[in-house]
């Protein structure tokens, strides 16, 4: 998805924003650009198609240098991945604006802006803020009042980023429903998307709320609200550490992310299982009192964070009893639901900045449940910020666009959820407890079931050459398929798809054919001995099986059928976070043997900020 970084400083920014951009590539995005004001006092632009590095390409053949600059990596929206559709984009060779997110209204400002004389050079929406910025400030008299007199005209998500090379002092940035953060300097302030940019600069952060505007100068930060109201927002100090986005050793950093799952899950349930109690303070100041009273839990996510909440569903309703339901966000938002009473809404999003997600959870305020939750990877995210509860994934900035540590995490935090409202229920504490062992032994079992590794990659030449493959599972293992089946198709491109292994008889089975892998996920769970008998219905038909098992499962390798053996005494609360390591593992090599780009493949943004 877009990206912004921005700078005003008494030093060349150009090298600033280059690597912002940089560390910004894992969002995903087609194009880049950059804008600066020059020593001449003149605006220079350079953009590019593709990667950061045809930018910087672009600026060694041309260079140019400035002390305020801006830069942007585009997700195309509106009009097609072009140099002319790349931000930023300039009004009357003063003016240059970089947004993210979607204008509504753009088609009648551009009409109305045609009629004033203004010239497109693109078929963006953004361009449509550059020029009515440049009519505002014809008026204005004041830079920051003009971005204010165009903001109050635009519907739709922004983030937008101004500078006017006439008025070479200031940027001026505004939002709403997209991510804008700034980062505070000695002398000289920043402006990102996202603090991952801004890290090598600063630690010290602020978060614009929704409509704020903010004029940045090199010693000063002014917030207006949208009201135009003055505010203060206040300081944060970010841990996060500038190299946490290294790749290291590691191919990609898919692979680094998969390997680092041990550690984000132990740091997950860190401090939150104290002996075998879930603190319930984790999920904020005010679970004390609204935990007591959820009787039950509505789940809303999209892709990967959907497919945790598939599997939050049985955590709830086999440890806690009590009903649990689980949608997308996307369906969710438009349903007009009805809400039972002491629902707790759940929202799960690794970014926490999903524009479905966050619509999702801003409509479930005005419906009347006893709560909103989040589970989340971003503490300083807007999910985080507007729900009641939540509690953190702590797995760490996660590149990959391929969702791994994130969703085990998520996991992890799921599985703290329902032992917290078990334990709420008066559930047994014999249970709870072994539940609360089970769980803390989650990272240590990672760590065995990793050593399958070299394995799969052996598996993996079996798939490199294949156009479908298809995932099945039952109970808590069919939302693990879904989740397999996910990850091979977005990073390999070969279609696949999960199906609940008892629904293959209703229709899949007649996709199944010599040329078609069937991937089974096969814990020893009591729906084994079902699994089994579906299984032979595939086999039957002449497909490959690849069977993840359990030991003592009494598969046996043979013809058409391969095992891979699971590590000894996996329990049914922990097998759906074991038996996604070797699927995450199976999707990665595949797709290296395919070539295709494993951490940002085609199409795909990290983090969808818009509808
Ligand atoms: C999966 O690998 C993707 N990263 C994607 O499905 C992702 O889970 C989805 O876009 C939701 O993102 P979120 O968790 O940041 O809300």
């Amino acid at each position: 998805m877009c990206g912004i970084v921005g700078a005003i400083a008494p030093r060349d920014v150009t090298p600033i924003l280059i690597e912002g951009l940089r560390r910004l590539e894992y969002r995903g995005y087609d194009s880049t650009g950059v804008a600066l004001v020059d020593g001449n006092g003149q605006l220079a632009l350079r953009r590019a198609v593709g990667k950061v590095a045809r930018l910087e390409e672009k600026l060694t053949a041309a260079p140019c240098s400035g002390a305020i600059g801006i830069a942007h990596s585009r997700w195309a929206t509106h009009g097609g991945v072009t140099e002319a559709n790349a931000h930023p984009h300039v009004s009357g060779g003063r003016i240059a604006v970089i947004h993210n997110g979607i204008i509504e209204n753009y088609e009648p400002l551009r009409a109305e802006l045609l009629e004033r004389g203004y010239v497109f050079q693109s078929e963006t929406d953004t361009e449509v803020i550059a020029h009515l910025i440049h009519d505002c400030a014809k008026t204005a008299g004041d830079l920051t009042r003009a971005v204010q007199q165009a903001v109050a005209r635009l519907t739709g998500a922004y983030a937008i980023v101004v500078f006017d090379a006439q008025v070479p002092d200031r940027i001026v940035v505004a939002r709403i429903a997209s991510p804008l953060v700034i980062g505070l300097g000695e002398g000289e302030n920043f402006v990102a998307s996202d603090v991952q940019a801004l890290l090598p600069e600063t630690r010290r952060f602020i978060f614009l709320e929704e409509g704020d505007v903010a004029d940045i100068r090199r010693d000063t930060v002014e917030i207006f609200n949208q009201q135009g109201e003055a505010v203060t927002r206040p300081e944060h100090v970010s841990s996060l550490s500038a190299d946490a986005v290294e790749r290291g050793e590691y191919a990609h950093y898919m692979l680094k992310e998969i390997y680092e799952q041990p550690r984000a899950i132990a740091d997950t349930l860190s401090e939150r299982i104290v002996g075998d109690h879930v603190l319930e303070a984790a999920f904020g100041p005010k679970a004390a009192t609204i935990l007591p009273q959820v009787m039950q839990v509505h789940i809303v996510a999209c892709g990967t964070s959907y497919h945790a909440g598939l599997v939050a569903r049985y955590y709830l309703e086999q440890g806690a009893r009590i009903p649990c339901t689980v949608e997308v966000a996307s369906e969710y938002r438009y349903r007009n639901p009805v809400v039972s009473p002491n629902t707790l809404f759940l929202a799960i999003s690794q970014s926490g900045e999903t524009a479905d997600t966050l619509a999702a959870l801003r409509e479930a305020k005005k419906l009347g449940y006893v709560a909103t939750a989040a589970i989340c990877n971003v503490p300083e995210s807007s999910l985080v910020r507007e729900a009641d509860l939540s509690l953190m994934t702590r797995a760490g900035p996660e590149v990959g666009v391929a969702s791994t540590k994130a969703f085990t995490t998520q996991l992890a935090a799921l599985s703290l959820l329902g032992l917290a409202v078990a334990q709420r229920r008066g559930i047994d504490r014999r249970i709870t407890a072994l539940y609360a062992r089970q769980i803390r032994s989650l990272p240590e079992m990672v760590e065995h079931t990793l050593k399958l590794d070299a394995q799969i990659k052996v598996w993996a030449e079996q798939f490199a050459d294949k156009h479908h493959a298809l995932f099945l599972g039952r109970g808590p293992s069919y939302p693990i398929a879904l989740e397999g089946a996910l990850k091979l198709k977005e990073i390999s491109y070969i279609h696949a798809e999960a199906y609940p292994a008892g629904e293959l008889k209703h229709g899949p089975l007649a996709l199944v054919d010599d040329d078609m892998p069937v991937i089974a996920v096969a814990p020893n769970d009591r729906l084994l001995e079902k699994l089994k008998s579906n299984l032979q219905e595939v086999r039957a038909r002449g497909a490959r099986l690849f069977v993840f098992a359990d030991p003592n499962t009494g598969f046996e390798p043979g013809d058409g059928i391969e095992i891979m053996t699971m590590p000894d005494h996996i329990e049914p609360l922990q097998s759906p976070l074991l038996y996604t390591i070797p699927l995450q593992l199976l999707a990665y090599h595949v797709a290296v043997l395919r070539g295709t780009d494993v951490d940002q493949p085609r199409n795909l943004a990290k983090s969808v900020t818009v509808e």
